[in-house]
């Protein structure tokens, strides 16, 4: 686990343009929103995984899963960290953050297998998500590169440890049926709310009537290369008795991490 971006550094001049998505309100309201949600959802999902490994003890399973948890939870944390601080850098701290609505007291009375089912949902989106930022480069072409960078390390590591929470879920003896329905959950309640944090976001911010804030948001979904489609052809897979997140985008994730090798290697020094 690296990261350059020092949550406890000094606000980047670069960060400092408003609409910092190529001055597009609707894409920059868009990954605010995604932004906004990720240090509360990584700290969920960290717990999960925590959690599920003390559940698993001593075994030979756990014992191997043990490094790539360690790994997986060093990840998240510092993705958690970073974009707490995007947040406070990009983000006006009187919008409500809606993610926070839901209290964390709440998932600890869950049931630990059902806490790692949702995470196994969550990772299987994310990783689509950022199979589709390795398979459009052009997507973040009109950023800075430092936000760049960003984005394409989250999703680079994303890619990394796509497959330890679903790993875990197995070892746990995790079923079929929790996972399907976690899964639909999962898809209904972070699309609705990543949806009403980017249209708070785009009210908050004056936006929301404009019609260049609907012809971006219509070329980001429906467009020839959009969200929409790429979804709606990934997301089903995961319905399978037999998925594997391991055998998914090959080429994209070979892109991935070469391009995480060499961002690990331009940003550590030598
Ligand atoms: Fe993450
Ligand atoms: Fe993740």
């Amino acid at each position: 686990m690296y990261s350059p971006f020092n949550p406890y550094g000094s606000v980047h001049r670069e960060h400092a343009s408003h609409h910092w998505h190529g001055g597009s309100a609707f894409r920059t309201q868009y990954f605010n929103a995604l932004s906004m949600g990720f240090p509360e959802m990584e700290r969920r999902m960290i717990y999960s995984v925590r959690t599920a490994m003390a559940k698993l003890g001593d075994t030979p399973q756990a014992r191997h899963l043990r490094g790539p948890a360690q790994n997986f939870i060093a990840q998240e944390a510092s993705h958690s960290l970073v974009h707490a601080r995007l947040n406070v850098q990009r983000i006006n701290p009187n919008w409500p953050v809606l993610t926070n609505l839901w209290p964390r007291r709440k998932i600890a009375q869950h049931h630990w297998l059902s806490n790692l089912a949702r995470t196994c949902a969550v990772e299987h989106v994310t990783t689509i998500l950022s199979v589709y930022v390795f398979r459009q480069p052009s997507l973040f072409n009109p950023v800075t590169p430092s936000l760049r960078d960003l984005w394409l390390w989250h999703a680079a590591e994303e890619i990394e440890h796509r497959c330890l929470a679903f790993d875990v879920y197995r070892a746990a003896g995790g079923g079929y049926l929790r996972r399907i329905a976690y899964f639909f959950l999962i898809v209904f309640t972070a699309n609705a709310l990543v949806m009403a944090q980017t249209l708070t976001n785009l009210a908050l911010d004056g936006q929301l009537f404009k019609p260049r804030t609907w012809r971006d948001a219509f070329v980001l979904f429906w467009g020839r290369e959009g969200l929409v489609w790429f979804f709606g052809r990934h997301l089903p897979t995961y319905l399978r008795p037999d998925f594997s997140p391991k055998d998914r985008h090959r080429q994209a994730c070979d892109t991935a991490l070469r391009w995480l090798q060499d961002y690990r290697s331009r940003t550590q020094g030598p």
